[in-house]
Order: C-alpha cells, then sequence, then structure tokens
C-alpha cells in the first residue's frame, strides 16, 4: 500500500496530486493566468504565484483525496526541466514538507512524467513503445523501452511545437497561451486555404523556427493590400498552419515507427491536446494499423497526477532521493 502526494510546479501551473496505490485520487491545478497580458510566461512573476498557490493547492488535493497528511508514504516532486524559480517553489516545499512528516523523497523528471501520465488510465501501453511529447519547451521523439528506461530518438533544433502554436498566435494577435486558440479557430477554417512549407530536416528531428518566419512574412505581405487580412481570414490561417505542425510532427513519427518497426504509438505534453493532431492520429492508427494512445485533455497539459504516477513506479523500486537534491532547470532525460 502507498500513498503519495506529488507536487508539480515546473512553469505556470501549480498542481497537487495524489495516487493512492497507482490509482489518481486528487489532481489539483491552479492555473495562472496572469501571464495573458504579457504574451508569454514571466519567470518571477510564476514564481510568486506559484509561492501563493502551493499551500491552498497541497490543502486541496488533500480534501479531495481524503487523506490526511500523515497517512502519506512518501512525497513526489518535479526537479526540473523547467523554470528555475518556479521548480524552487516545489521543491523547497517538497522537502520541508517531507522533513516534517519523515517521509521519503522522490524526484520526477518532467518530460518522463509528461510520457508517463499514459500509465494512469487504461488502457496502457506495453513496452517498447513510441511517445511523440509535444510541450511548449520541448518536442521530442522517444523510445520508450520501460518506465524509465527512455531514448530521445528525435528532437526539435530550435523552437518546440508549442512555441510555434505560441509565436504564431502572437503574431495573429492572440492572447497567451495561443495554442488552444488556434485549435478553436482552426475547427472552423479550411486547412488547406494557405501553405506554408515542410523544413527538410535529417533525421528524425525538427525544425519550427522557419514556419514562424514564413507565417510572419505572408502576414504581412498579405497585410499591404489588405489591412484586415488577419480578421477576415483568421479561421483559415489557424486551420492552415495547424495542419502544417501537424504534418510535420506525424510526418517524422511515421518514419520512427517505420526505423523502429514498432506500431505503439503514444502522444503527451500540452500539444497533445490538439484536436487536429488528435484527429491525424487516429485517422493513421487506421491507415497504417497502428495501436495509438491519446492522454486525457487533463493529463496533456501540465498536472501533478503525472507526477504522481511517475512517483508510484519510483516508489515501487524505492528510487528516494535525499535532503540535499536541488531544482534542474535543464537536466538530462
Ligand atoms: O506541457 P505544457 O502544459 O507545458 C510545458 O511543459 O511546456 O504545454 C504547454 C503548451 C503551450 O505551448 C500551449 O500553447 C500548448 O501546449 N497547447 C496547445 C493546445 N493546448 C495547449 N497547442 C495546440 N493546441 C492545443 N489545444
Ligand atoms: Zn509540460
Amino acid at each position: 500500500m502507498s500513498v503519495i502526494l506529488a507536487i508539480e510546479s515546473s512553469c505556470d501551473e501549480t498542481s497537487v496530486a495524489i495516487c493512492n496505490n497507482g490509482k489518481i485520487t486528487a489532481n489539483v491545478i491552479a492555473n495562472q493566468t496572469i501571464h495573458e497580458n504579457y504574451g508569454g510566461v514571466i519567470p518571477e512573476l510564476a514564481s510568486r504565484v506559484h509561492q501563493q498557490n502551493i499551500v491552498p493547492v497541497i490543502q486541496q488535493a488533500l480534501i479531495d483525496a481524503k487523506v490526511n497528511k500523515k497517512e502519506l508514504d512518501a512525497v513526489a516532486f518535479t526537479r526540473g526541466p523547467g523554470l528555475l524559480g518556479s521548480l524552487l517553489v516545489g521543491v523547497s516545499f517538497a522537502k520541508s514538507f517531507a522533513l516534517a512528516l519523515d517521509l521519503p523523497l522522490i524526484s520526477v523528471n518532467h518530460m518522463h512524467a509528461h510520457i508517463l501520465a499514459h500509465f494512469i488510465d487504461d488502457p496502457k501501453p506495453s513496452f517498447p513503445f513510441l511517445c511523440l511529447t509535444v510541450s511548449g519547451g520541448h518536442t521530442q521523439i522517444v523510445l520508450v523501452k520501460d518506465y524509465f528506461d527512455m531514448e530521445i530518438v528525435g528532437e526539435t533544433l530550435d523552437d518546440a511545437a508549442g512555441e510555434a502554436f505560441d509565436k504564431t498566435a502572437k503574431i495573429l494577435n492572440l492572447p497567451y497561451p495561443g495554442g488552444p486558440l488556434i485549435d478553436k479557430h482552426a475547427k472552423l477554417g479550411n486547412p488547406l486555404a494557405f501553405k506554408f512549407g515542410e523544413p527538410q530536416i535529417k533525421d528524425l528531428n525538427y525544425s519550427f523556427s522557419g514556419l514562424k518566419t514564413s507565417i510572419l512574412y505572408f502576414i504581412r505581405k498579405q497585410e499591404l493590400e489588405n489591412p484586415d487580412f488577419i480578421i477576415e481570414n483568421l479561421d483559415d490561417i489557424c486551420a492552415s498552419v495547424q495542419h502544417s505542425i501537424v504534418y510535420i510532427l506525424l510526418n517524422k513519427v511515421k518514419k520512427a515507427a517505420k526505423q523502429y518497426g514498432i506500431k505503439d504509438i503514444a502522444i503527451a505534453g500540452g500539444v497533445s491536446a490538439n484536436s487536429g493532431l488528435r484527429a491525424e492520429l487516429t485517422r493513421l492508427a487506421e491507415e497504417l494499423d497502428w495501436k495509438v494512445y491519446i492522454p486525457a485533455f487533463e493529463y496533456c497539459t501540465d498536472n501533478a497526477a503525472m507526477i504522481a504516477i511517475a512517483g508510484y513506479h519510483k516508489y515501487l523500486k524505492k528510487d528516494f532521493v535525499g535532503q540535499d537534491v536541488s531544482p534542474m532547470s535543464r537536466m538530462e532525460f
């Protein structure tokens, strides 16, 4: 039996979850809307809001799971990668909490956790499988051999897929984070209305910075003739941009699946909430006889449930860390 409390604070969501014997019984997420005004996450503001939110979020999670803190068996936390100031709040709290309650500490890599979110609910993937992890800071194709035996076989050389969404949204005067808004407008537009080139990158790697630039130049050119081009064509622009990003992402996944002879394919991270990506992956599953794993929406963007499930699998192996542990903004995969 094990009851694990997990803390996620790597970016702009303060989240706490409880995992009771492998089952998630609470997953509280406090979003930080303050960053909308700035067009991106302001690290110092994020740290301060984590500091304000952490105690109420912990308390709510304990209430939701109907658990007394004396019943906890371990404290798991995101060690990195992420914003250092944000991580410091979660890591310091986790250490103090564990010290006060005399509990073991479990360190979790945020990028592993996005993938391990697939082990929260059924159907769970079996090893080995390939996972496309697409978030605001990362774009990776990962060969997952076991819970903590993972290898990055392809990744972005510049911007992440989430950044491509967010930066395009900024060009289109949409607030941060723009990914979900592009998704919303894309549903009403024609994905083939405008065409943006596919980057020619070798192997299983990606590049998204060129796409962003070509969108920017395209919009500027159109605006010379029609200053209302964005307003009049927003749905079509969003649908076309989303179509390009999804096409680029899945083309390399197809290549990886062929190269590794693997037909079990998962997606993870914030961008895996994108409806175009989810639909196209489902279509490819039919076409290529893949078994695909698409996370529930609540487990796509940052959440502590994924940290809790990763923590549970480390708890089973008694993989604990000492009180001298510190956060890492960049963390080895
Ligand atoms: O995993 P996540 O919550 O945080 C990081 O670890 O980065 O991912 C956030 C990213 C943002 O770039 C956001 O715009 C994007 O995920 N995102 C989406 C959607 N929902 C979130 N992008 C496209 N379509 C969505 N529906
Ligand atoms: Zn994330």
